[in-house]
């Protein structure tokens, strides 16, 4: 304390302080040198402000994430009468504990050094975000953590397939696919030139039989030839009414995609779906080969499988299929936009 009273921060970070905690590094095999701690820099951080109730909040900003935190949960909770259920009620520990556990599962995506990763503050410190992040809890029964993602803001990029349907208010429609067949592509990095390469090859078939990494078949058509392109099953796609837009949707996942889009549609035209209702719909799929329906939980009623089942269906139940994004047109003009919450899919500007 003495040194530091005298000379300032060189009084921790070089003379005799320094000396003494490198010896210790030293004898713990520990890592820090005289230059690390010459180098260090304490930073002036502008502190973060926010409001809950119209009190104003000052705390601490990136790289601490309590003060992000602090107000997400503050605006989390703000709508909830927790003065009138009281301390400790059964209510009010549901709301902040519904609240805590959104928030620390877009603190474990989301924050970290703001000088090396871009941290989404605005996003997180939105009111009306933390609103919209609490309109699924129920105070009668717990989110499974497992149910709860970080939320996907604007400028992330998917490692993946990735679909992205759009519509401008002048009615100009985009239904656009990007594809490589698993994440991350080949795992080739291109020295230099910040990308990867794919693994298309993959969705040629490589000889009759074979199948490839979704367990599709091919033969001759889709075999590999120089210069020829290998069979994708992308479906992006728009309707149309009367020459008027009705519908953009598409998806990934691989040889689900054209099912998932084929039931997405159906969903809105026959069975009079919203956009998100046909989203969210539990789907099944067929691919010829293997010959069974692949089923999301809930995807087929208990006794409409028995009942497939005695008739010769094989019915195998597996994890989430495709990440659809569907807008559609409704009769007075307005969009309506479903994003996925199988994956980390969002609608904006609607
Ligand atoms: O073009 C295709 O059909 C495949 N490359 C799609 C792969 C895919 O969607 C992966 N998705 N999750």
């Amino acid at each position: 304390m003495k040194r530091i009273a005298d000379q300032g921060r060189d009084g921790f970070y070089k003379g005799k302080t320094a000396d003494l905690i490198v010896a210790e590094m030293k004898r713990g095999n520990g890592l820090i040198t005289h230059k690390d701690l010459e180098e260090y820099q304490a930073v002036w951080r502008k502190p973060i402000v926010g409001e809950y109730k119209g009190y104003k909040v000052i705390s601490m900003p990136p790289p601490s994430s309590g003060g992000v935190a602090l107000l997400a949960l503050l605006q989390s909770v703000e709508k909830y009468p927790l003065a009138q259920w009281g301390f400790q009620a059964d209510s009010t520990v549901r709301a902040m504990v519904e609240a805590e556990r959104r928030v620390y599962a877009d603190r474990a995506t989301h924050l970290g050094d703001p000088d090396f990763y871009r941290v989404p503050v605005e996003h997180l410190t939105s009111a009306e975000y933390n609103r919209s992040r609490m309109a699924n809890v129920s105070l009668a029964k717990a989110t499974p953590s497992d149910e709860v993602k970080a939320s996907v803001f604007p400028g992330y990029e998917s490692e993946q397939t990735t679909h992205y349907s759009i519509v401008d208010k002048y009615g100009n429609a985009v239904s656009l696919t990007t594809t490589i067949n698993g994440s991350y592509g080949s795992c080739v990095w291109v020295h230099g030139a910040g990308f990867l390469l794919n693994n298309e090859m993959d969705d040629f078939s490589i000889k009759p039989g074979t199948p490839n990494m979704y367990g599709l078949l091919g033969g001759k058509a889709n075999s590999i030839e120089p210069g020829k392109r290998m069979l994708s099953a992308m479906t992006p796609t728009i309707i149309e009414k009367d020459g008027k837009l009705k519908m953009v949707v598409g998806t990934p996942g691989g040889s689900t995609i054209i099912t998932s889009v084929f039931q997405t549609i159906l969903n809105v035209l026959e069975f009079g779906m919203t956009a998100q209702q046909s989203v969210s719909a539990p789907r099944f799929h067929h691919q010829w080969k293997p010959d069974r329906i692949d089923v999301e939980a809930k995807a087929i009623r208990e006794d409409i499988r028995k009942s497939l089942e005695k008739d010769g269906y094989t019915i195998r139940q597996r994890g989430p299929i495709g990440r659809v994004e569907n807008i559609v047109v409704l009769p007075n003009g307005k969009y309506q936009a479903g994003a996925d919450h199988r994956g980390d899919d969002t609608a904006m500007g609607f």
